[in-house]
């Protein structure tokens, strides 16, 4: 009795001296605020009191949006006191001169709130640094460039003339929305980063200038920083404009002291500590052990360095967002992203904990110097494996494409980025068919395409498929992918008259990092299409792009043929009235071939059985009262059921 009493004063007065602490908020601006993040002494000072940056990376774009505040609130439980975000300039505008930053009615409006997610941000106690590029890299679709940039001649990440033109266009309207949000003003943003590891780049510093001039002039007034790796010395920064901050996931002593010679007496920041590595198709799934990341992580706090952890939540590569890879050159070394980016990060891609999680929470309560009033980390909500569907309806693909209502004929080949759709800002993302009519092919005719096709191709002969389905990542070296140059398949064993020919192209994700260019996809300026000696001509062009509308209005489903190689397959969820909500899940994909997952609209994102990644994320936010349609589109061999799974899966390719 006697002890239980004594816990209950223990307890009493542990939650009083919990409750005493002031939140972050409360303990830098409680006597008003005077100035923003300060780099003239060894330590950060913000508002004239020292600071430790204990930053995580959650990138607004990669998290329904429902789920910010959760997410949000959970990185603070682990004892972060900032937020750090890439701002993707493909998702504010979408098309050429169309902006979205939540008011638009874009089907990008509510990722392109990135207002909502700073004000989230500061009511749960964090700060913000934000990271505006232009170019964000984050493997993610062409570092961040909206695809039409490609319509013009123009060296991106450069003082080029055309792309500074589009630049200052889009930075005119963004910076206004995020200098609201600035520190100084009230608001949670305590530091820019200018440009993106710019020392792997081409060196243009007058370019650089122009940036900061940009965000100068548009009333951006905190702290500007560039991060590269350390053995970039400052070729990616403006010495005494731009504090310089270093990228590593080891080894905190050797970038330390890079910048301790390039700025000393000044502060210490890694700007992206990786605990965990993004995946690409055919690989193994990248993990970290939690023990080395726990010996790098402390080695970086305790130097004593302020750090920011990429990613602390990777989220996920949702639609066809991915980047990829790829070696200077052709598109022989290309390879793709998963739409998972978990990241093996410390909040895995469903924001569940890892033992990562853990051992930051442990680590900052141990060395953060400042105390504060941190959250219990969020109970977290179990996911449903919802009932195996049975597919209710199908899609032939001459089916998909008689659904289209912006197919154009052309002489020649465009690309997807050249088609005259979208108010002339071409086609993004998505697949591509060209089609040609009413052809005479002779028995033995062979199909050559010349170049790297860019990325995947089926070819199918009067609605049939006749190149080969995927099988195993060896056949990446085949008629159909990317790594051969000048393709060709036999078409026909026997003559055929009017015959419909078609060519489906995928663009499999825009690369993010080192050679930018080129980034056309569909049948591009290299790719020229042969029937035996003939080159073709006179095409219909359908883009596939998968937008929301279109999907949604899809009526008139057929019968389900289990045989069909690429089609539209549909199940249906159907849940009762619920005031909670509905839980996440994961779309279980292991006996499916290779495709995209939508669920109402939605585009999940793509699936390719060779994996490592196997399931697909479902936030319970996608989903309704009702029947929740989801159509998967698989390019070769369908299963008969659609399955969940309470977790994700990943697999040894
Ligand atoms: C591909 O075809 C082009 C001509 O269209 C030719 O110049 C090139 O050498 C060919 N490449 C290979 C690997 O055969
Ligand atoms: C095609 O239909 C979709 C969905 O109804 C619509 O959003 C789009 O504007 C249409 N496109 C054209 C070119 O008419």
């Amino acid at each position: 009795m006697g002890r239980n009493v004594l816990a209950f004063h223990l307890l009493l007065a542990l939650a009083s001296c919990v409750a005493d602490l002031p939140t972050i908020y409360e303990y830098y601006t409680g006597d008003g605020i005077t100035s923003g993040l300060g780099v003239d002494q060894p330590q950060f000072t913000l508002n004239g009191k020292e600071i430790f940056i204990y930053s995580g990376a959650i990138h607004y774009f990669r998290v329904p949006p429902q789920l910010w505040r959760d997410r949000l609130r959970k990185l603070r439980a682990a004892g972060l006191n900032t937020v750090e975000t890439y701002v993707a300039w493909n998702i504010h505008e979408p098309r050429s001169g169309v902006y979205e930053f939540g008011e638009s009615g874009t089907e990008l409006q509510d990722f392109g709130n990135i207002g909502r997610f700073l004000s989230i941000a500061q009511e749960e106690d964090l700060l913000v640094i934000l990271r505006p590029g232009p170019y964000i890299c984050a493997e993610w679709e062409w570092g961040g460039f909206p695809s039409w940039l490609l319509r013009e001649n123009m060296r991106v990440r450069t003082s080029d003339e055309t792309y500074m033109k589009y630049v200052e266009r889009y930075f005119n309207q963004l910076l206004p929305v995020l200098a609201e949000y600035q520190f100084t003003n009230g608001g949670p943003v305590i530091a820019f980063q200018v440009e993106n590891e710019y020392g792997y780049a081409d060196g243009d510093k007058v370019y650089l200038q122009q940036l900061v001039d940009l965000m100068r002039n548009n009333g951006i007034v905190e702290l500007l920083v560039s991060s590269d790796g350390a053995s970039s010395g400052t070729s990616g920064s403006l010495p005494g404009v731009l504090f310089q901050t270093a990228n590593f996931g080891s080894d905190p002593a050797a970038s330390f002291g890079v910048l301790e010679q390039l700025q000393p007496g000044q502060p210490l920041m890694c700007m992206e500590f990786y605990p965990g590595w993004p995946d690409h198709w055919s690989e193994d799934h990248h993990t970290t052990d939690p023990s080395a990341f726990r010996s790098n992580y402390e080695a970086t706090v305790s130097y004593p360095g302020s750090v920011n952890l990429y990613m602390f939540h990777g989220g996920t590569n949702w639609g066809f967002m991915n980047g990829a890879n790829n070696g200077p050159g052709d598109n022989s070394a290309f390879q793709a992203i998963t739409s998972s980016y978990d990241y093996d990060a410390p909040l895995t891609e469903a924001g569940d904990y890892s033992p990562k999680y853990d051992i930051i929470r442990e680590l900052l309560a141990q060395y953060n110097p400042v105390k504060t009033l941190t959250p219990d980390p969020p109970e977290l909500v179990e996911r449903e494996v919802y009932p195996t569907l049975a597919l209710d309806g199908q899609l032939i693909f001459n089916d998909i494409l008689a659904r289209s209502n912006d197919s154009i004929t052309s002489d020649t080949t465009l690309s997807m980025e050249q088609l005259p759709i979208n108010d002339d800002s071409g086609q993004s993302y998505g697949y591509i068919t060209y089609r040609q009519e009413n052809i005479d092919i002779a028995a033995g005719s062979t199909l050559t395409i010349t170049g790297h096709v860019r990325d995947t191709v089926m070819i199918l002969l009067n609605g049939v498929l006749i190149s080969n389905r995927l099988t195993g990542s060896d056949d990446f070296n085949d008629f159909g992918y990317w790594r051969m140059e000048n393709s060709t398949i036999t078409l026909t064993t026997e003559d055929l008259t009017g015959a419909t020919l078609d060519i489906v192209i995928e663009n499999f994700g825009r690369v993010h990092f080192g050679n930018l260019y080129q980034q056309f996809k569909g049948l591009t300026q290299d790719n020229r299409v042969y029937l035996n000696d003939q080159e073709l001509t006179s095409w219909v062009i359908y883009p596939m792009q998968f937008h929301k509308d279109w999907i949604n209005g899809i009526t008139d489903w057929n019968p389900v043929d289990l045989d069909y190689g690429p089609a539209f397959y549909k199940a249906t969820l159907t849940l009762e009235e619920s005031e909670d909500g509905y839980r996440d899940s994961f779309i279980d994909m292991r006996t499916w071939n290779k495709g995209v997952v939508i669920v109402n609209g939605i585009i999940l994102g793509r699936y390719v059985f060779i994996g490592p990644q196997q399931a697909l994320y479902l936030p319970g936010p996608y989903l309704q009262a009702g029947d929740n349609e989801i159509i998967i589109f698989e390019q070769f061999q369908p299963a008969a059921e659609v399955k969940f799974s309470k977790d994700s899966i990943f697999n040894t390719p």
